[in-house]
């Protein structure tokens, strides 16, 4: 997005454009005008063309390009968007009219299905062993509404015909995913591919995005014998781009925000059940691998997951399901042990309050490896040390913090008896071996760890700028290690020194042209996430991103600190150890502190 803002910037003198809405006169460096957003007789407004922004005296109101055109027009953002795009000739990929209207035409014809198959669920007799399943799972009646759940009907056309019936086309749904159609044998559709309905007497799951947009379905069997797969799902679409989804984001993301933290399970009736049983923090990965885009999405909202996958998965395999990816984006991972249960789901049928208990218990994600792994082994053998070490050694490779991972190579070499430095060189082996050789399908998408939080945090300033005080006392610039969210921040330090009064439209005037565009665009990020938290709240999460970021920056040092220092060390160089050491063990109580 931030190409296409810069490029109309750059096309699009701003006294120009203003110039079309209020008659500029020169004033020295700047442009002067009476201002249109409130009334005077002497002029307050002003036009800088060095800085490319606007600024009333006056009104305090100001900005750039876009918030003139919002302010003057009356419009949101994407639309000052599209009106200054067209203007400047700058082509927008993402939002192609027609595209964007068919889209939303998808969107609909998902939402009247999901009604359909909702009220069918609800009240049809044929829909009655679908009832009894619920009944059965356990799922309360307000459960099954606030999700929605639907009876797709032993039909083969009972939902096509139903779209027909609101003037949806073909096209459009087999485009939502709602129908199939046969294949002839070149693979196309052919003459006598007559299509069917994809989801038949099935338990039906509506998905939607974070924005809480119905995008595609999970239906499950009702009978053990039916044919198919447990679940059927939607297939990807222009609507559902399944590596962007989780299930029940949308639901779930003012908890999550507000606990600091989400609760990541496996399946779609885990949700269901965790949700109705109080922890409303709850997303699902629905069956397959994390995505970097999801570990993304769910930064926005809290940089804490626990991970109730079952038992065997989440454990030492190879297969991660991406809870690797979790730490190397800096997300602090636990996982929840289900004693005596394949999933949350049944567990907390069992016994919620063993549910509750087993989050109160959820071990970090190592100590969990380890005690999962180790539990089994002899550990005066061997063969049986050997394994261990074959286990674990190759995940703690994977491990990005130099301080964390030595931590647990010393607990390793603890546990093991053997010296520390033979496991060090046997992990040096799995090191050079980095992800190449493993073939997935999109490249995990790297985040810069601590980027999602100073963004965060910067976006709740800008909103909640007398926050700025006390943020400042706790967090240098030099923390934060996203150089963009850096300027910014000092920036905004240098205003507040200043100034000491923060109206966002004059932190923005004051801002460089750079910061200022990133202003915006952390501004459009809070809207985004729209929550309506406290002041209280707030105030917290402002003081939990400001720890988190002081964190990854004493880490982040502490691992510069021990290659020094092995480096010290490996030259003799006395002095150079000494005095690494002290600041090592400085940066260590500092991170005790926290
Ligand atoms: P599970 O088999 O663990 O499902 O698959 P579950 O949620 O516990 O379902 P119940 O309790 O047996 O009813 C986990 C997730 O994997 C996906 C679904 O999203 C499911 O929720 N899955 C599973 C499929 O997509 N297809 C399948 O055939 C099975
Ligand atoms: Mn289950």
């Amino acid at each position: 997005m931030s190409d296409t803002v810069n490029e109309i910037k750059q096309r699009l003198d701003i006294v120009d454009l203003i110039g079309e809405y209020v008659k500029l006169n020169p004033a020295g460096a700047n442009f002067k005008a009476l201002c249109p957003f409130h009334n005077e007789k002497t002029p307050s407004f002003i036009v800088s063309p060095e800085k490319q922004v606007w600024h009333c005296f006056g009104c305090a109101k100001g900005g750039d390009h876009f918030t003139f055109v919002q302010q003057m027009e009356g419009v949101e953002f994407p639309e000052a968007l599209r009106m200054l795009a067209t203007r400047t000739g700058v082509r927008l990929e993402y939002r192609d009219p027609e595209e964007h209207n068919y889209k939303t035409r998808l969107l609909d014809l998902c939402r009247h299905v999901a009604e359909r198959w909702h009220s069918l669920l609800l009240n049809d007799p044929a829909a009655q062993a679908a009832r009894d399943y619920l009944k059965q799972r356990q799922l309360s009646r307000e459960t099954i509404e606030e999700f929605c759940l639907g009876y797709a009907p032993d039909s083969w056309d009972d939902a096509i015909k139903f779209l027909q019936g609101k003037s949806f086309t073909l096209k459009e749904i087999f485009d939502a995913g709602i129908s199939i159609t046969r294949l002839d044998q070149s693979g196309q559709a052919g003459d006598k591919g007559k299509p069917y309905d994809r989801f038949r007497h099935r338990l039906i799951f509506p998905i939607r995005d974070v924005h809480g947009n119905i995008v595609g379905f999970t239906a499950r069997k009702l009978r053990e014998e039916d044919t198919g797969g447990k679940y059927v799902n939607s297939p990807q679409t222009s609507i559902y781009n399944k590596s962007q989804v989780l299930y029940n984001l949308s639901l779930a993301k003012a908890e999550i925000k507000r606990l600091g933290y989400a609760i990541l399970v496996e399946g779609n009736m885990d949700v269901l059940a965790v949700y109705q049983a109080g922890t409303k923090n709850v997303v699902a990965v629905s069956g397959t691998a994390l995505t970097g885009e999801q570990i993304k999405l769910m930064g926005r909202y809290a940089q804490n997951v626990m991970v109730a996958f079952d038992a065997d998965v989440a454990g030492v395999t190879a297969n991660l399901r991406g809870i690797d990816l979790l730490w190397q984006a800096g997300f602090n991972v636990k996982v929840i042990k289900l004693f005596g249960a394949k999933d949350p789901d049944e567990l907390i049928r069992k016994n919620p309050e063993d549910w509750k208990k087993a989050i109160r218990e959820a071990k970090n994600f190592m100590d969990y490896v380890f005690s999962v792994t180790l539990e089994p082994l002899d550990l005066k053998r061997v063969d049986h040390k050997k394994l261990a070490a074959k286990k674990l050694l190759p995940l703690l490779a994977k491990l990005g913090d130099a301080v964390e991972r030595a931590h647990y190579l010393k607990k390793l070499a603890e546990i093991l008896s053997v010296p520390e430095e033979t496991l060090a060189k046997a992990i040096l082996k799995f090191e050079e071996k980095k992800p190449s050789l493993k073939k997935t399908e999109t490249p995990p998408i790297t985040i810069e760890p601590g980027r999602a939080v100073a963004e965060h945090l910067l976006a709740l300033l800008i909103k909640f700028p007398k926050e700025l005080e006390l943020v400042m006392q706790r967090l240098k610039p030099e923390m934060i290690g996203f150089s963009p969210a850096k300027l910014l921040y000092s920036q905004l330090i240098i205003y507040y020194n200043k100034d000491r009064h923060l109206a966002e439209k004059e932190v923005l005037a004051a801002l460089n042209a750079e910061s200022a565009d990133y202003f915006n665009q952390l501004g459009l990020l809070i809207d985004e996430t729209a929550f309506n938290d406290t002041p209280d709240l707030l105030h917290h999460e402002i003081i939990q991103a400001t720890g988190r970021l002081k964190e990854l920056y004493l880490k982040g040092r502490l691992k510069e600190l021990s290659v020094s220092l092995a480096l010290a060390e490996k030259q003799k160089n006395e002095t150079e150890v000494t005095s690494l050491t002290e600041e090592i063990s400085r940066f260590n109580s500092q991170l005790g502190e926290l």
